[in-house]
């Protein structure tokens, strides 16, 4: 069979946490499997405290893998690498370090910081609307600026695969809403290093479909998989997207996915437009 060349394979993956204190083992994630295609932009959701940063610290190389595959580009991971990048919910700049300082940051690390290495900050600042805020301090900025230096430095170093863990919650709504399209701008937008294979963390439903090619529903802890949703929205897609009755279908069926999972009882409406969409 010729199956396409998967990015990232997860089959049977079990992650966990030995607790040195009492002794005892407790598993975050639970026979996880699913594979992301390159290029793909994929959203998790999923009860609060299920597994889903356990899940993403795992690809990051952070969390050790108990058992089963976890492969980027048919290589188990084993530990950090700087293809992968990650970023947080709270922007984690460096309070000394200027603008363009905290995004070139990895790539000084990686000695790549040469021409190119600076034209491509440069072209980052513009990208993600920071031109004129190059020599501004992390704690003169506001919060969706300091989120908007911190997904530059996460994409200044050109990753293989973009780890972000619920990057826009601390923000407020309209910043929240600025920034989801400012994300889908830069991926579809077909400058260097756009594009790229994302795993994207979120308890925001309408955020993960408007994001997403595919939404991945965790069950609640130890996280197990509940649907792999596919979002079939055309490309590019600006906010207007969200008022449309395809989008609201797939957001109410994994709202229910995922409400099925924290209300036990509650059961999912069927994803299918020929199928009737319970009320
Ligand atoms: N470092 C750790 N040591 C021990 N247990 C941990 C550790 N980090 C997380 N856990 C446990 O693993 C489980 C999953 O946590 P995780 O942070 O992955 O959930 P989450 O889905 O990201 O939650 P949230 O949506 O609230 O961010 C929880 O029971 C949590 O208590
Ligand atoms: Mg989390």
């Amino acid at each position: 069979m010729n199956l396409p060349r998967q990015k990232l394979v997860v089959e049977d993956l079990r992650l966990g946490y030995w607790s040195r204190r009492s002794h005892s083992f407790s598993l975050a994630c639970d026979g996880l499997s699913f594979d992301v295609a390159e290029n793909e932009f994929v959203a998790i959701v999923g009860p609060s405290g299920c597994g889903k940063t356990t899940f993403l610290t795992a690809l990051a190389g952070l969390t050790p893998v108990t058992s089963g595959r976890l492969e980027l580009n048919g290589e188990q991971i084993e530990g950090p690498a700087p293809d992968r990048s990650l970023v947080f919910q709270h922007a984690s700049l460096y309070p000394w370090r200027n603008v363009v300082a905290n995004i070139e940051f990895g790539l000084k690390a990686q000695k790549r910081l040469d021409r190119r290495g600076r034209a491509r900050v440069a072209e980052l600042i513009d990208l993600v609307g920071l031109t004129g805020k190059e020599d501004t301090y992390p704690r003169e900025l506001s919060g969706g600026m300091s989120q908007r230096v911190n997904l530059a430095r996460a994409l200044a170093t050109d990753p293989d695969l973009l780890l972000l863990d619920e990057p826009f919650s601390a923000l407020d709504a309209q910043t929240r809403e600025l920034m989801q399209d400012e994300l889908t701008r830069i991926w579809q937008s077909d400058g260097a290093g756009t594009g790229k294979t994302a795993v994207f963390i979120t308890h925001d439903v309408p955020e993960a479909v408007f994001l997403a090619d595919r939404v991945v529903v965790f069950s609640s802890g130890p996280a197990r998989l509940v649907e792999i949703v596919d979002v079939r929205l055309p490309r590019p897609r600006g906010s207007e997207i969200k008022r449309t009755p395809q989008f609201q279908e797939i957001h109410d069926h994994i709202l229910d996915l995922v409400m099925s999972q924290t209300q036990p009882g509650r059961r999912a409406a069927p994803h299918d437009s020929n199928a009737p969409v319970a009320g």
